[in-house]
């Protein structure tokens, strides 16, 4: 292991840095679409102009007679028309010829099996080539298509075309058999992208660690393009220029090994600086902005199925966008491919040389075949946080992936076509997911026709399922059950008619409105009471269809809420969920949030032994959600907007639940989770290591606690810089021995020393950087009933208390000067303070399947 690390360390110096020139966008030189057996020129749902290959000059002048040019039978509503409607039928070799530039090119192909005329693709076997590279060889397009629900598809390859050669593509079918095509496309890759030439080495990630480069005599062939972190990328939006090179880039979370609960944060406002060695058109920005940070586990790790008995080149893009990290060994983490150290020391700002700097790296990795059978494998591809050079945080992270077959000894890259995979169990027919079952009629293409290919085919349609959505489902296996609809638990909460919704709120009347967020309403209403026998005040929260909550965060809240009853936490009456409306309704909080009766509001200002009371029983609640249920729950977003008042001044604890869930993209049945972490109140740890904890929530409350000392926000930033920041301040404070100056001067004369010091004890204790270090919200609970009896004895004792034998403060500084209480305090005047609350996404999207 050691000698790797050398023979790494050497390496590194070998690599070539950042060179100066200025970055230049792309445009491609050659860009041809052809929609095979069309009859006219056509645009595709992206506005690309596809021509007809029937009298093009890339085809042979006796096209018409040696090929069938034909129209889909079943078009299936999943699938774009331009390309995939039409195909050109071969029952000969036919070659398309293409006058390109020298270079490297890429060379997409479209396939829709379906039938045309009377040629069924079930039956179809072909190969094609392209400039004496073996493509595909009997290749059946049919058995590639990567499910029933989704049949077309796209193969993507990448050809450098010599010196004084054109790009030949042929089509041949075997013997009996026919082939077909729906489109074809080719556009011009910049010349060092991909083949960056003799002088650019790339590591062969095998026991020799040797060095090779990408020779212009190999063929690639695209297998995955993610943008790790993030979401999927449009062809027009790949190189954001007129004319780019159109590739997709899709999400990465189906081929996360195991529960994905990574950290993907999301930096929106970064520019991004391309250079010279990594420019403009070697991924889009949102690539870069995007990354997967380890959230709660001890690594990342995907995996790839590939087909074995080939080299890959793994291309790893990379761009540090935290703004918490901006030196070398910040992040510093191991890269393993198929479990060999591909690079031990990855430091991105050490790479770059700085922030928001893009950077790929390439690997070459070789998947040997099992038995010397070439089937379809896992390349494997892990990160892991080096600790050896004792880096500051304990994290790994990948911004971007592109996976490339190159082609091997014989010029080939053709595979065998996936097995069949034999299921036992009839029940994989019988029962299609329901979302499958909109294809059913366009399935019928599949009813077989022939004798031996029959069964193969039928066995195939039975078990379509490809390694992409072998994949998927294996992924969504993880209780990512929010997809089927779960009983609603009536016996726990009302089920309310909207009738009686309607009459509580006057029809919804504005006059009604005591809250707007971006949910929708909260109204405050009356509804009857269970029993019929007098009726309750609730608030009722409206959600806005359109908002991004949707039906599943409605059942979530639901559930979650249901199951949770305690005395500090807000509780669920009932819900309504007639017309399409999604309506929760909870008890009435009379006296509003704790943050109304602490700052920016007309509220007379509490007094000490009523905020102690507060921050108990909100404790009380957390430490009920962290402990006092079956799996621990973590509020995530703990503040005193959160912590509501009833009209007794008990605190309850609210908005866990809905306000954590976010919108569901796409076809996937995960739930995307949108963590809104408040400003100001954020766990640091969890903010940089991404390791969530119940920890996190007891950061939160010691902000909390100091906004009941001091009355001020979170964050006001309109104060001086070291000020802004009320955690930072008070800790500062703290420090300094100051913190009396910072106390909210209304409480002035009320406090018990002693009760201050623990109070201030407890609150700082929750601020600590390490998570370890901080209390439970037991011990906090306890902390603060501990304050609270030091007040009441200062206070009986008319004014003076000492902590008796069996009580010390413990863990109390011995920097922290007790306050006497005749001190002045100069505190901050925060009421007159128009500064509102900043509440901000510090996170946004963070994928958690397993919800909350
Ligand atoms: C399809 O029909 C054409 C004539 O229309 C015929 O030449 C061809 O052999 C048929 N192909 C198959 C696979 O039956
Ligand atoms: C393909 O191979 C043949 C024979 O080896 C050669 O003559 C021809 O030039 C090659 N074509 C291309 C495009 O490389
Ligand atoms: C392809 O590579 C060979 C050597 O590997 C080199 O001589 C030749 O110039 C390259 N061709 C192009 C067009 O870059
Ligand atoms: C990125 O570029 C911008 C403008 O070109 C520059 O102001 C900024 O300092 C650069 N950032 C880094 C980290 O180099
Ligand atoms: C991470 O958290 C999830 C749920 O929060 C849990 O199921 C999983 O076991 C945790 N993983 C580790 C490595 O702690
Ligand atoms: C190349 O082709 C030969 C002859 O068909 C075969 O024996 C050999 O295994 C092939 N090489 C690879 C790497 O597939
Ligand atoms: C072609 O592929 C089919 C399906 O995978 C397979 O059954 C058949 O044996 C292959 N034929 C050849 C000649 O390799």
């Amino acid at each position: 292991m050691l000698s790797y690390a050398l023979y790494l360390l050497i390496l590194l110096h070998i690599f070539p840095t950042a060179a100066a020139a200025t970055p230049e966008a792309y445009t491609a030189t050659d860009f041809i679409l052809l929609n095979c057996g069309a009859s006219s020129n056509l645009n595709d749902p992206s506005g690309r102009s596809w021509d007809t290959d029937e009298r093009s000059r890339y085809a042979p002048s006796n096209a018409a007679t040696i090929s069938i040019p034909s129209k889909a039978t079943n078009q299936h509503h999943s699938v774009s028309q331009i390309p995939y409607e039409t195909a050109r039928v071969f029952t000969s070799p036919f070659t398309y010829t293409f006058p390109v530039l020298t270079g490297p090119k890429f060379l997409r192909l479209y396939f829709y099996p379906n039938i045309y005329s009377n040629f069924t693709t079930t039956l179809s076997f072909f190969s094609v080539t392209a400039n004496n590279f073996t493509l595909l060889s009997n290749f059946s397009a049919f058995l590639n298509s990567p499910s029933s629900s989704n049949p077309s598809f796209m193969k993507e390859f990448i050809i450098y075309v010599l010196d004084n050669q054109m790009l030949y593509l042929t089509f041949t079918p075997n013997t009996n058999s026919f082939a077909f095509i729906n489109g074809i496309e080719i556009v011009s890759i910049p010349d060092k992208l991909y083949f960056r030439g003799n002088d650019v080495r790339i590591k062969l990630v095998d026991k020799m660690l040797r060095l090779s480069y990408l020779k212009n005599d190999t063929a690639l062939e695209n297998l995955y393009r993610l943008n790790v972190g993030g979401s999927n990328v449009e062809i027009q939006d790949d190189s954001g220029q007129i004319r780019g090179m159109f590739r997709a880039w899709y999400q990465d979370d189906v081929y996360i090994n195991g529960p994905d609960v990574s950290y993907m944060p999301h930096a929106e406002d970064v520019h991004i600086n391309y250079t010279a060695q990594t420019p403009p058109y070697s991924a889009p920005e949102i690539v870069y902005k995007t990354s997967r940070g380890m959230g709660n586990e001890s690594g990342l790790d995907w995996r790839f199925p590939v087909d074995s008995g080939f080299y890959y080149l793994l291309r790893l893009h990379f761009c540090e966008v935290l703004l918490e990290i901006t030196e070398p060994n910040q992040r510093v983490f191991t890269i393993y491919i198929n479990d060999l150290p591909a690079e031990i020391q990855a430091d991105v700002i050490a790479w770059t040389g700085g922030p928001e700097i893009p950077i790929c790296k390439d690997y070459i990795a070789y998947v040997p075949p099992n038995d010397g059978r070439r089937g379809k494998k896992d390349l494997r591809l892990s990160l892991f946080p080096n600790l050896q050079g004792l880096p500051m945080y304990t994290n790994a992270m990948l911004n971007g992936l592109e996976i490339f077959k190159l082609s091997d000894s014989n010029r080939s890259l053709a595979a065998m076509n996936p097995e069949p995979v034999i299921t036992s169990s009839p029940t994989a027919v019988a029962a299609p997911s329901p979302e499958k079952t909109k294809s059913k009629k366009s399935s019928v293409i599949y009813v077989v026709i022939g004798s031996v290919t029959a069964a193969l085919a039928a066995v195939a349609a039975v078990s379509f399922l490809i390694f992409r959505q072998r994949v998927k489902d294996s992924v969504s296996s993880y209780s990512r059950t929010s997809g089927s609809r779960v009983p609603l638990p009536s016996d726990l909460c009302r089920h309310l008619l909207l009738e009686e919704i309607k009459s509580a709120t006057d029809n919804f009347d504005d006059n009604f409105v005591i809250g707007k967020g971006g949910f929708g309403n909260v109204y405050k209403g009356f509804v009857p009471d269970a029993s019929g026998s007098g009726s309750t005040t609730v608030a009722i929260k409206r959600l806005n269809p359109s908002s991004n909550q949707g039906a599943r965060e409605f059942l979530t809240e639901i559930e979650m809420l249901s199951k949770l009853r305690h005395l500090h936490l807000v509780s669920l009456i009932g819900y309504c969920d007639e017309n399409g409306e999604m309506i929760l309704v909870y008890d009435y909080m009379a006296h509003g949030t704790l943050c109304d009766h602490l700052y920016n509001s007309e509220n007379l200002p509490l007094p000490w032994k009523q905020r102690l009371g507060i921050c108990i029983g909100a404790a009380k609640g957390l430490h009920y959600l962290h402990s006092g249920t079956k799996c621990a729950i973590i509020h995530r977003d703990v503040k005193s907007t959160n912590i509501l008042l009833d009209e007794k001044w008990v605190a309850k604890v609210s908005d866990f639940g809905l306000s954590k869930a976010g919108p569901t993209g796409g076809d996937h049945t995960h739930v995307t989770t949108l963590v809104k972490g408040s400003f100001g109140y954020v766990d640091p740890e969890y903010y940089m290591r991404q390791q969530l904890t119940d920890k996190s929530d007891v950061y939160s409350f010691g902000v909390v606690l100091f906004e009941v000392l001091c009355a001020r926000p979170a964050i006001i930033h309109s104060l001086p810089r070291e000020q802004v920041n009320l955690a930072e301040w008070a800790k500062t404070c703290y420090g300094k021995g100051t913190i009396e100056q910072i106390i909210d001067s209304n409480l002035e004369g009320q406090i018990a020393p002693e009760s201050l010091s623990k109070f201030v004890e407890t609150a700082i204790r929750c601020l600590r950087d390490k998570g370890i270090e901080r209390p439970t919200m037991t011990n906090i609970v306890w902390s603060l009933e501990f304050a609270m009896q030091l007040q009441e004895a200062y206070e009986n004792r008319g004014g003076h208390v000492e902590a008796d034998g069996g009580i010390s403060f413990v863990g109390v500084g011995t920097s922290f000067p007790l306050l006497d209480s005749g001190s002045k305090s100069s505190g901050l005047s925060t009421s007159s303070s128009d500064q509102k609350v900043m509440s901000e996404d510090v996170f946004s999207e963070l994928m958690n399947p397993l919800g909350r």
